[in-house]
């Protein structure tokens, strides 16, 4: 569905043909498009500005049915993230005008001081990521997706990188399927389905599967997770999905926040609090996705993703405040709060992933405070770590996908606040202070001496409003950014 093509834009038949246009300088090599540029920039509607746009028909010059002209703005400002938006911009609108397919020239890299790779795989991701809807609880299903996006650059680009777009296609759809289970309702994916679901597509995908049930979770002890999940009629699960390499030194670990529905528990969230909450399985859906992508990709690495699935509900049978029960790692919690149900789950899977499989680096992505939210607002991360070094290497792998992350403290002395009077630890700080931080030291609490990094992605999981390459609902965050850290650590 995505492709890398050359053509000869005076003579081949297309419907649609998009050109990115940079406000004061000229990024193209080809003269034709050039022409095209110029005979727009007259117009006075148009200049390149930003996310302006302007539609033309049946130019002489060009086969063409459309020649649609995108703003990039002032070179100094474009980056891969403006290139990424052009193209997600360039097919939600081809979507709404009800075309089916597009060709999308190729700005020249060096004039816009990136790499060819770089600039390809930018406007690749945003497309391919405009290009999905989810509609599956609609009755009519009014938008079509585009069937066929087309990327025009050299015969020599084409060449080099003809490679690019199915390793970008894969990447992708991890992404849309992280998106999916997170939008999807809580109904239809309580923790008996959600399991059901990773289990199935990663079987599908060859990857090995490993499910502890709820009797095996009782058996081998995992107090804290069967806490979180006691209220609940639906059983818990820990998923395990392994990919493994002959060969590979290094086993990386992925821990993943299933909460299907977080109601807080007998800690009952206020309404439009718990608004949202469909979405506390975006970890999950995140770890799932990319070891789905990694399978396909064939990636180097042994890779493990460790999937706790639980549903946070009050009843008769839930946990109450107060109640202390005895985690995996033999540590005793006391629950402070049935709502900090998150670092519960994950401080089982941790342990256990870390007895089990011994990994060297182990990260956890969880939808894990509020307060990450009040600290970073809706569209970053915020990354807490043993290892700086591996920090930032997230970081770094955050600014090249735009899955933006800040590196947050882990300061030592706060691990005060965690004090219990009767257990090990409180699940909850005694101040309504740092509450990001000080759940980052409860998981830190849990890993002992493996080289670890908990994403807390909150804010970043969901949005409400569309964005240029992104429908209202999950973002699928995590995927892109996990996929792109493996050849880094
Ligand atoms: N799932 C929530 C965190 C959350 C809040 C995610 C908003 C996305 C949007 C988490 O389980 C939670 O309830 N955290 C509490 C912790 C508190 C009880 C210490 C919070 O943030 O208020
Ligand atoms: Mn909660
Ligand atoms: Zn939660």
């Amino acid at each position: 569905m995505l492709h890398l093509t050359s053509v000869d834009l005076k003579k081949a038949k297309i419907e649609t043909l998009a050109i990115p246009v940079c406000e004061d300088k000229d990024i193209h090599d080809d003269k034709l498009i050039k022409a095209l540029i110029k005979k727009a920039m007259k117009l006075k509607e148009f200049n390149g500005k930003k996310d302006q746009g302007v539609t033309l028909y049946d130019l002489p010059d060009v086969n063409a049915r459309r020649v649609v002209l995108q703003g990039l703005g002032k070179l100094e400002k474009i980056d891969c993230e403006a290139l990424r938006s052009m193209a997600g911009k360039t097919v939600t609108e081809c979507i709404k005008n009800e075309l089916s397919n597009v060709w999308i020239v190729v700005p020249e890299a060096k004039k816009i001081n990136l790499e060819i790779p770089v600039v390809l795989e930018a406007m690749q991701e945003g497309a391919y990521l405009g290009n999905h809807i989810f509609d599956k609880y609609k009755g009519d299903k009014k938008k079509k997706v585009l069937n066929q996006i087309n990327f025009v650059a050299s015969p020599a680009i084409v060449k080099k990188f003809g490679r690019l777009p199915s390793q970008v296609t894969t990447v992708c759809q991890g992404t849309i399927l992280a998106r999916e289970w997170v939008s999807t309702p809580s109904n239809e994916k309580t923790p008996v389905k959600l399991t059901r679901s990773i289990v199935s597509l990663a079987k599908k995908a060859r990857l090995k599967v490993h499910i502890l049930t709820e009797k095996e979770l009782k058996q081998k002890k995992f107090g804290a997770l069967l806490a979180v999940a006691a209220g609940s009629q639906s059983k818990p699960s820990l998923v395990v999905l392994q990919h493994t390499v002959k060969g590979a030194k290094k086993t990386v670990a992925l821990v993943g926040k299933g909460v299907t529905f977080d109601s807080g528990g007998l800690n009952l969230k206020t309404g439009s609090s718990m608004a949202g909450m469909k979405a506390d399985m975006s970890g999950a859906a995140a770890v799932a996705a990319t070891l789905i992508s990694v399978a396909k990709l064939k990636k180097k690495t042994n890779i493990i993703g460790a999937i706790p699935i639980v549903e946070n509900m009050p009843s008769g049978m839930a946990t109450r405040p107060g109640d202390i029960v005895k985690s995996f790692s033999g540590k005793s919690v006391e629950i402070g709060n049935t709502d900090a149900e998150g670092r519960l789950i994950l401080i089982d899977a941790m342990s256990y992933v870390i007895k089990k499989y011994k990994p060297q680096i182990l990260i956890d992505l969880a939808t894990l405070t509020g307060a990450c939210m009040v600290a970073l607002g809706e569209k970053i991360a915020g990354v807490f770590s043993n290892d700086d070094t591996l920090a930032r290497a997230i970081v770094e792998s955050g600014e090249k996908t735009q899955e933006r992350c800040w590196h947050m403290p882990l300061p030592d002395d706060y691990k005060d606040l965690l004090k219990s009077d009767f257990a090990d630890l409180n699940n909850i700080s005694s101040t309504r202070w740092g509450g990001a931080i000080t759940a980052a030291l409860f998981l830190s609490e849990f890993v002992e001496d493996t080289r670890w990094a908990h994403i807390d992605i909150a804010g970043p999981a969901y949005i409400n409003k569309a964005s240029a390459y992104c429908g209202p609902g999950g973002t699928g965050f995590g995927v892109r950014l996990l996929m792109d850290i493996f050849d880094k650590i």
